[in-house]
């Protein structure tokens, strides 16, 4: 399993860090099984996995049940688990309180989003012993105050800003951030400006790693298909498929046939 101390290593050496995000336990078996890195138990399962409109809606009873899910399906993957909206941005008792549950969950580090109003809580979880991964550009729990899902950085000032927070968060003590919707040349700026592995998603391809979300990856998703993502498998279609087939056979007949059902008289025959 990584620790926190190999994704500097590996962007020292410039070895490519891969994560992918995972909320349940049979997803985390097959993740489990491949050589991805890290396996991140993101807010977006409030869209991906319980349909709601934006990550806005999870909790942190939701993210530790689905944390302690994937811990006991891949139990030899670094698991980052997201903090979800507002339950880093209350009073000090309240956000350790959130964290405690994160981690217990079966989480090995934290994420949270944005760096303004952060800095001093990422140093109490450092010094604490939780790992914390940053998050910048587009923050998709600032939906409403960015008005939308959009690039983030295009202006000087903007550009700046954001290679500001990231410094920020390293010296914070980050071990890592992820770039979200950043224009690629910026994403490399702030990649060879930190010490720290950066990961992007829909930030090009000279940050230190990758993430990408589960059902966007195998394509099961077939509503939202952002310009980033890239489709590995045709999976809305396969599993579908699939359905039908299992429709089609069961009221054709075709299935349960003698391999799939139960024979008393074999039964009875000792082994
Ligand atoms: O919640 C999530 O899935 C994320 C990734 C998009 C980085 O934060």
């Amino acid at each position: 399993m990584l620790s926190i101390l190999d994704f500097t290593k590996k962007k020292r050496k410039g070895e490519k860090i891969t994560m992918i995000t995972c909320y349940d336990y049979t997803s985390a078996v097959l993740t489990g099984k491949t050589g991805v890195d890290c396996i991140l138990v993101g807010d977006s399962l409030a869209m991906t996995m319980h349909g709601f409109e934006t990550t806005v809606s999870a909790t942190t009873e939701m993210m530790a049940l689905h944390i302690a899910a994937v811990a006991r399906g891949a139990t030899d993957k670094f698991i980052i688990g997201d903090m979800p909206f507002l339950s880093y941005r209350k009073a000090l008792s309240d956000n350790m309180d959130a964290v405690q549950q994160i981690m217990q969950a079966g989480a090995h580090a934290v994420k949270l989003e944005g760096t303004a109003g952060n800095v001093g809580f990422i140093r109490h979880l450092v010094d604490s012993g939780v790992p914390v991964m940053g998050h910048i550009g587009l923050t998709p729990q600032f939906v409403h105050q960015l008005g939308g899902y959009r690039v983030q950085g295009r202006d000087d000032k903007a550009a700046k800003q954001l290679l500001q927070d990231a410094k920020a968060l390293e010296e914070a003590g980050c071990f890592a951030l992820v770039m979200e919707c950043v224009p690629a040349p910026l994403a490399k700026k702030i990649t060879e400006s930190v010490g720290i592995a950066t990961i992007g998603i829909g930030a090009g391809a000279d940050t230190d790693g990758q993430v990408l979300v589960f059902q966007d990856l195998l394509g099961l998703n077939t509503e939202f298909r952002p310009k980033f993502v890239k489709q590995y498998l045709g999976g809305a279609d396969l599993v579908t498929g699939a359905i039908d087939s299992y429709v089609e056979e069961v009221k054709t007949g075709v299935f349960p046939d003698a391999a799939y059902s139960f024979d008393a008289a074999k039964l009875a025959q000792p082994a």
